[in-house]
Parts: C-alpha cells; sequence; structure tokens
C-alpha cells in the first residue's frame, strides 16, 4: 500500500510539474537548484505610482529601477535614502542619467533611446553592479516593459546598442592585439621617442615590432602602433603565399620621418 501511495504522489508531482500552473514549475525548479537567469524569475511587476512609493521615507524601503529592471537597494540607504548623495534614484527608472550625470527631471528617465552603445555598455556596467551588490525583486512598467512584464521595443534598443558596443570593444581589443601601442616618451634635452618592446601597450607577444603611424578605422587620430614585421599578413594570417613582412605593407601605416624602415625605436619631430 505505502508503494502504491509512494508511486502514486511521484506521478502526481510529475503531472503538476508539466501541466499544472507556472508557479508549481518554479517551486519545483528552486527545490531542485536549478539555475534560473533573471528574465525567466517570476518576479514582481510594479507600475510607476507603486515603486515611486519606495524611496525610503519613514525608514522604509528603497527600491530603484535600472534598465526596467527594480533592485531592492534598502541596504544602500545612506546613498539612496533621505538625504543621501543618490536619492533622486530612489522610487524611479532613471536610466539615463547614470551614464550622463544629468540627474534633473529631464535626465532621470528611462527613456535611453538617445544613448550612444558606448553610454549603453555603461549603463549595463551599472545593471551588473546591482545585480551583484544588491537584489532584484521585479520590473517596473515603463519605457521597457509593459504592464505584464513583457519587453518594450525600448529594450530591443538597448540590446540592439549594447551588441554594437561588445562588438565594437572586441574590435578595438583585437586592433590592439595586432597592432599594439608602443612605447613612448619625451624630454627637454632629447625631444620625444617611441620604441616597441615585448610588452608594450601592455600587450605581451613574442615578437618586438616597428613603430608606425597607425590610422586605425573610425579614428580621425593616427596613433604609434608596433608593427610585426615577419611572417603573413594580419589580414590573411593563413596564406602561404606572402612576403614574410608581417603587416609592414598594411595600407593604413605611414613611417616616421628620420627613422629607420626597421628600427625599433623612432624619434619624434620637436613639436610633437
Ligand atoms: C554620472 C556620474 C555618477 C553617477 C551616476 C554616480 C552614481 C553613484 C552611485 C549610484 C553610488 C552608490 C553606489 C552604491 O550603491 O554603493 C555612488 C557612490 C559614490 N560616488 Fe558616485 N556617481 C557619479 C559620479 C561621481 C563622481 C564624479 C564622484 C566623485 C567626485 C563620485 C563619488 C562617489 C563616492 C565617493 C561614492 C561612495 C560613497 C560612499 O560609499 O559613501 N561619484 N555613485
Amino acid at each position: 500500500m505505502r508503494g502504491k501511495l509512494f508511486l502514486l504522489s511521484i506521478a502526481v508531482a510529475v503531472a503538476a510539474y508539466f501541466f499544472g500552473p507556472k508557479c508549481v514549475k518554479k517551486f519545483f525548479q528552486s527545490a531542485l537548484g536549478q539555475n534560473e537567469t533573471v528574465d525567466n524569475v517570476h518576479i514582481r511587476i510594479f507600475t510607476k505610482d507603486n515603486l515611486a512609493l519606495y524611496k525610503g521615507d519613514n525608514n522604509g524601503d528603497v527600491y530603484l529601477a535600472l534598465a526596467g529592471y527594480v533592485f531592492d537597494v534598502t541596504k544602500g540607504r545612506k546613498h539612496y535614502g533621505p538625504g543621501g548623495g543618490y536619492e533622486f534614484f530612489a522610487g524611479i527608472d532613471g536610466s539615463k542619467a547614470y551614464v550622463t550625470g544629468q540627474f534633473d527631471k529631464d535626465g532621470l528617465t528611462d527613456d535611453i533611446s538617445e544613448l550612444s552603445p558606448a553610454e549603453v555598455l555603461g549603463l549595463e556596467n551599472w545593471k551588473a553592479f546591482y545585480e551583484k551588490d544588491y537584489k532584484l525583486i521585479g520590473k517596473v512598467e515603463g519605457a521597457f516593459f509593459d504592464k505584464d512584464g513583457k519587453e518594450l521595443p525600448m529594450m530591443q534598443l538597448y540590446k540592439k546598442k549594447l551588441k554594437q558596443a561588445l562588438l565594437e570593444k572586441d574590435l578595438i581589443e583585437n586592433d590592439k592585439k595586432l597592432f599594439p601601442p608602443c612605447n613612448s616618451e619625451w624630454s627637454q634635452n632629447s625631444g620625444g621617442r617611441v620604441w616597441c618592446s615585448t610588452r608594450s601597450g601592455g600587450v605581451a607577444r613574442d615578437w618586438v615590432g616597428v613603430p608606425r603611424m597607425f590610422y586605425s578605422a573610425g579614428s580621425s587620430q593616427p596613433r604609434c602602433a608596433c608593427i610585426r614585421t615577419t611572417g603573413p599578413p594580419s589580414h590573411d594570417p593563413e596564406s602561404t603565399n606572402h612576403k614574410n613582412r608581417g603587416d609592414l605593407d598594411n595600407p593604413n601605416l605611414n613611417r616616421y620621418a628620420n627613422c629607420e624602415e626597421m628600427s625599433e625605436s623612432c624619434p619624434l619631430p620637436q613639436n610633437n
């Protein structure tokens, strides 16, 4: 009899998991220790008016929202509570101001449509900060989420700009790896100098390279880069039919005046 009851309760549990309401599934998932992402967690949806009640008045809780997500920042009352240096963030989604520093009524808004990809990345870093240091407790109905917590176009825009920023960051990092910055120094007596070493630009490598003025994509000013002088060019690393000159023939490079082609150190003109 006990065995039958046991089997029956397992069957009920399995049926509840697959066919029962979502919260039953959540219960099992949390009991089983399943990792849930922010978006899957069943969290509270605040209206703007409701969120505005949590500014920490009368020693009450302090909540704030960033990119539509609501965090309980009560333990940071000294920053966000009444009289705190960042009290204007409490009870609202003032996303834009986190990266513009415009802490007035116009600046404290959840309309991030004018932010650049890099600024959205800055905002994402703030979100990561709140996720780490505080507790995520909900979403607020506004620019990012509707009354059911479903994503609105502002969230798609946020994600698009974030993706763009991460791609740009990747490109910059790759650029830095292939064309590491030079060391540089300037002195009153001997003037300026740029030179390469196996660690210049903070990029550890097994080649030294030679200094060149490098015009990277999207930048109007050249920078000094150390250029690899042997092996295939970076744009065609698999090539077997190359001149074994590394990136020396890259069209975005200029030689420094008064500097030998293969010199690892170049003097700079006095006015540089
Ligand atoms: C866009 C500009 C800025 C934003 C959005 C901003 C935001 C914040 C936030 C949200 C906190 C609280 C962090 C927490 O919960 O622990 C904080 C703390 C702090 N901020 Fe800023 N901040 C800005 C600029 C500055 C500047 C320019 C300074 C200094 C000149 C500064 C100095 C500080 C200090 C010292 C703390 C820590 C205070 C403490 O622990 O008592 N912030 N900031």
